[in-house]
């Protein structure tokens, strides 16, 4: 079990938690490995994917680990333009409330969409990424996959960089790295800082040379630019040029030292293609440990921990 029933921030989340989940997506990864990749543990239980903002893998990554565990997973598709309004939300979340679901994962335009809907229901919530507030199974699938590839998180750097600004990936993942004792650096153009950077707990750093022989971790977020109001830096070219993960930055990051990106990548911008394909880049590693993460989380919230399944 969880200490809460939703995972709606990584707030939600002590380090035991964290653990729990770490350990329990272990045990899933294995599952995922065989053949056969189907368990019963949450047979009979509901799952409903409420995603009001596109979205393809995330999506089908938890409509995949809801399956593997037997549950009926359920794609609702409601126009975002009539849930915008909190009242709609609501009349949704009764919808959903009639249908009896045990579960609901929601991904919506704006902050605080999750919060609101778990508030209205009796069932489970997690947050699928809201506005640019938080995503945090993406941290946590993050957490997964630096830790299976480095062996610890504690003590580690990792360096988040570009578009700080819009990401809700960075705003969870800066909140579990503390958690865990890992150090986050925040890298990437003023324009693209948050105001109050203080405010998440991580350092800022101006330049990205400088400070990548000290990472463990080059994060590299996509530039959101659906988010941007006006163009926060002159050109792509620009970017790619000072922001930009390419073979020589790749070069200066110690020799342990990784490359993620929470996809959908923009090749040629913050990442070069040629980075993008190398063995150094956890990629696709994350979008593996995503599916055995979700489970693990859903499995966790549903109480799946007392039936001794897992295994
Ligand atoms: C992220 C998202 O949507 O927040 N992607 C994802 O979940 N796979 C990051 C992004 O869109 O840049």
């Amino acid at each position: 079990m969880l200490s809460s029933r939703h995972v709606l921030s990584i707030a939600d989340l002590s380090a035991d938690d964290i653990a729990r989940v770490l350990e329990t997506a272990e045990s899933f990864a294995e599952v995922n490995e065989r053949r056969i990749k189907k368990l019963p543990t949450l047979r009979g239980l509901t799952v409903i994917n409420l995603f009001l903002e596109p979205s393809t893998r995330t999506r089908t990554s938890f409509e995949i680990a809801a399956k593997r565990l037997s549950a009926d997973a359920i794609n609702f598709s409601a126009s975002a333009s009539a849930t915008v309004k909190g009242e709609s939300l609501r009349d949704t979340a009764a919808t959903l409330g009639a249908m009896a679901c045990d579960l609901v994962v929601i991904r919506h335009r704006f902050a605080g969409a999750p919060r609101m809907l778990a508030d209205m229901m009796d069932c489970s919530v997690v947050n699928g990424g809201d506005g640019m507030h938080e995503h945090p199974t993406q941290a946590l699938l993050d957490l997964y996959t630096i830790r299976q590839r480095l062996g610890k998180l504690e003590g580690l750097r990792v360096g988040i960089v570009g578009d700080i600004l819009h990401s809700r990936v960075a705003g969870s993942l800066v909140r579990a790295l503390r958690i865990v004792g890992a150090t986050p650096v925040l890298i990437g153009p003023a324009t693209l800082m948050p105001s109050r950077p203080d405010v998440l707990g991580a350092d800022v750093v101006l330049d990205l040379d400088e400070v990548l022989p000290s990472l463990d971790v080059a994060y590299m977020l996509r530039v959101q630019s659906e988010r941007a109001s006006g163009m926060p830096f002159p050109s792509v070219r620009e970017y790619a040029a000072l922001w930009g993960m390419n073979a020589a930055r790749l070069g200066a990051l110690p020799s342990h030292g990784i490359v993620m990106h929470p996809g959908p990548m923009n090749r040629g911008v913050e990442i070069s293609a040629d980075v993008a394909d190398d063995t150094r880049s956890l990629v696709l590693q994350q979008v593996e440990a995503g599916v055995a993460v979700r489970m693990a989380v859903m499995y966790l919230l549903l109480g799946g921990a007392d039936s001794g399944a897992a295994a």
